[in-house]
């Protein structure tokens, strides 16, 4: 038995109280679907600025009656100290108070911030001190958050290990930087324990497609479903480590759950490969075909992206070895997860 499997069962024998921030979003929403069915009490914090009440119907739909009366939503914004601290109570939870948060919220996408670099800071970095206040205030067992593989910045070397990173490349980078550094300090400072987990390219069911600052994988499914042009930025030979969302939060129950002596840490949330875009072109173009759906056109090459790495690659074995991490989707079946619900949602 895993130490994942260890920690579902005890979860699901003495329920915990969550706070998920960012829970309309797509890594957000995932969290709270494996939560509820794990028959968790969830507190759901969101202001919809990129997630969706959609997302959240999504989940209902999945989970029992009783299940998702274990929910209560806040809409609210990590940017006001009242609205973080009004989302540590549960009204209907004997003890009120929150056992584990997962917080998520944040401007996600490199040129997002590159194009409005205040807007980002304001959530990501202002939004997350805020968080971080009010969770030590409210005495949380634990603090995970999400960091990002961006981090590496423009260090070469590969594969990524947490100890050694580069400077940033862009500002989101640099409020992702801010994060781990603001946690690091309340540990000295404050004694507060969190877990920072550095996402690579994450995937699956609810990543949003549309938009300007859509990810790769959503961003390209979407065109080839609707036969449009799928554009690489450079020559396709940029590669990252995609992670499918099942691993993803897989780490943040065993971050949430960890002992002590993991704490203080952040962590490599990937699975240890490395795929190029036009393998992974290739690999989407082949899953879609399997879903009944063919698309004819090669690529449109373009110029390289600012702010973008060249190279991504996770070394996994600090995850591995101190928090039981055990990603069992590799990229190929995670598309194939994924690819029925882009088909169903897109088509
Ligand atoms: N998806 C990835 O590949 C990836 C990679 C690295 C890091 N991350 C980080 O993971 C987290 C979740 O990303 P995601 O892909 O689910 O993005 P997402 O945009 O789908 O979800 C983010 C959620 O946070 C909410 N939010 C944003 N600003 C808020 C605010 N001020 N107050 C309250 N809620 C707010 C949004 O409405 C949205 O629901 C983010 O912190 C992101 O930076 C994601």
């Amino acid at each position: 038995m895993t130490r994942y499997d260890q920690i579902q069962h005890a979860l699901a024998a003495t329920p915990k109280v969550w706070l998920i921030t960012g829970v309309a979003g797509f890594i957000g929403s995932n969290l709270l679907e494996t939560l509820l069915k794990l028959g968790q009490h969830v507190i759901g914090l969101d202001n919809f600025s990129t997630g969706y009440q959609h997302n959240l119907d999504e989940v209902q739909s999945l989970v029992s009656t009783e299940q998702w009366s274990g929910f209560h939503f806040i809409q609210g914004d990590i940017c006001s100290l009242d609205d973080c601290r009004r989302a540590m109570r549960h009204p209907r939870n004997q003890t009120g108070t929150v056992d584990y948060v997962l917080h998520q919220a944040a401007l996600g996408s490199v040129p997002r911030s590159i194009a409005d670099p205040i807007t980002s800071n304001a959530t990501n970095v202002t939004g997350f001190l805020n968080m971080l206040v009010a969770a030590r205030d409210a005495d949380v067992k634990s603090f995970t958050y999400a960091a990002s593989s961006a981090t590496y910045g423009d260090h070469p070397a590969l594969p990524k290990v947490e100890e050694t990173i580069g400077k940033p490349l862009s500002p989101y980078t640099v409020t992702k930087y801010v994060n781990e550094l603001y946690a690091e300090v309340f540990a000295k400072a404050y004694g507060f324990k969190t877990i920072g987990l550095r996402y690579f390219n994450v995937f699956g069911k609810r990543q949003d497609p549309n938009g300007a600052y859509a990810a790769v994988i959503p961003k390209w499914t979407a065109a080839m479903i609707h036969g449009e042009d799928v554009f690489i930025y450079g020559d396709g030979n940029t590669s990252r480590d995609f992670c499918f969302i099942d691993n993803t939060v897989q780490m943040n129950i065993l971050a949430a759950t960890a002992p002590d002596d993991a704490k203080n840490e952040v962590y490599n949330v990937a699975l240890g490969d490395r795929t190029s875009l036009n393998t992974l072109f290739d690999a989407l173009k082949t899953a879609l075909l399997d879903c009944g759906v063919s698309y004819a056109k090669i690529p449109v090459y373009g110029d390289f992206r600012a702010g973008d790495v060249r190279h991504s690659q996770a070394d996994i074995s600090k995850a591995q070895t101190k928090l039981g991490y055990a990603p069992i989707h590799r990229i190929y079946d995670g598309i194939d997860q994924a690819m029925p619900w882009y088909v169903q949602s897109l088509s």
